[in-house]
């Protein structure tokens, strides 16, 4: 066990599978109290689990992203427990992908709402407990520790793909939001930054194959080891002075295209 986010307390969104349970893992292994929040609870209830038999603390949370006042709830059940909020994950997101001339509005808006909005969801709960935080924490004469949402997204939203024209859309907004609320809340010492995993969780293995040919290093991302530690040094001190980036993690596919 670590100790880079000792005391920290971070929220994870779509954290009971793939991506956000590695993020979870590695974030509890670096001493962080962990919310693990999923629309499906069975797998968040087994990370809070993997969580405590490390010896960490996590609790699972029930929340859907795209609505507001789920999320709202998410946070006061989280100050409730935790007391603060140091670190968000907007990790929680969804395909459906169809040709665009087939592609329904709820095609649109699942993905649309989950990702996009679902960011804003969070980050604005969030920032509407950190932002009078720090306004206090200035006034008893202290600097605001820096606080960090980091933003799961997609080379697909700086490249396009055919058929993920929602997704792809989606992804582009998150970029845009980062950058945005990186300029808006700095001055509150909130960083806000983004990453372009490839990790490919739900693909089978021969689809995991055939994609790594196009992959300089030649190997599809684990969730674990290759995209959960950028994330934790985002999250860490280390990263202090990194806000508005958006980090490939994605062994140089960008290079590649
Ligand atoms: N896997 C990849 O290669 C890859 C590549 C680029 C970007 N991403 C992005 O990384 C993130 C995680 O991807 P993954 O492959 O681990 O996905 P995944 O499908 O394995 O896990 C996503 C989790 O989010 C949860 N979720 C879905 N909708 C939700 C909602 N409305 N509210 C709360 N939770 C919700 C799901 O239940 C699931 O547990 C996504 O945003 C995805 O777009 C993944």
């Amino acid at each position: 066990m670590g100790q880079r986010l000792n005391n920290k307390v971070a929220i994870v969104t779509g954290g009971g599978r793939g991506i956000g349970r590695g993020i979870c893992l590695a974030f509890a292994s670096e001493g962080a109290n962990v919310v693990v929040d999923d629309i499906d609870a069975d797998p968040a209830a087994e990370v809070v689990k993997e969580i405590e038999n490390l010896g960490g603390k996590a609790i699972a949370v029930r929340a859907n992203v795209r609505h507001s006042e789920e999320v709202e709830e998410m946070v006061r059940t989280t100050l409730d427990k935790f007391g603060q909020i140091d670190i968000l994950v907007n990790n929680a997101g969804i395909t459906r992908d169809m040709a665009m001339f087939k592609m329904t509005p709820d095609d649109w808006s699942d993905v649309v709402d989950t990702s996009l909005k679902g960011t804003f969801n969070c980050s604005q709960a969030v920032c509407n407990w950190i932002v009078p935080q720090a306004r206090k924490e200035r006034e008893e004469g202290k600097t605001p520790p820096c606080r960090k949402i980091i933003n799961v997204t997609s080379g697909a939203g700086v490249r396009g793909n055919p058929g993920q024209a929602n997704y792809s859309a989606a992804k582009a907004g998150i970029m845009g939001l980062t950058k945005s609320n990186a300029k808006e809340f700095a001055r509150h010492n909130i960083l806000v930054n983004a990453i372009c995993p490839v990790a490919l969780t739900r693909m089978t293995q021969d689809m995991k194959e055939d994609f790594a040919k196009r992959i300089p290093l030649g190997r599809i991302g684990d969730p674990q080891q290759d995209i959960a530690p950028v994330v934790v040094f985002l999250a860490s001190e280390e990263a202090n002075y990194i806000t508005g980036q958006v980090i490939p993690v994605n062994g140089g596919l960008d290079m590649a295209i």
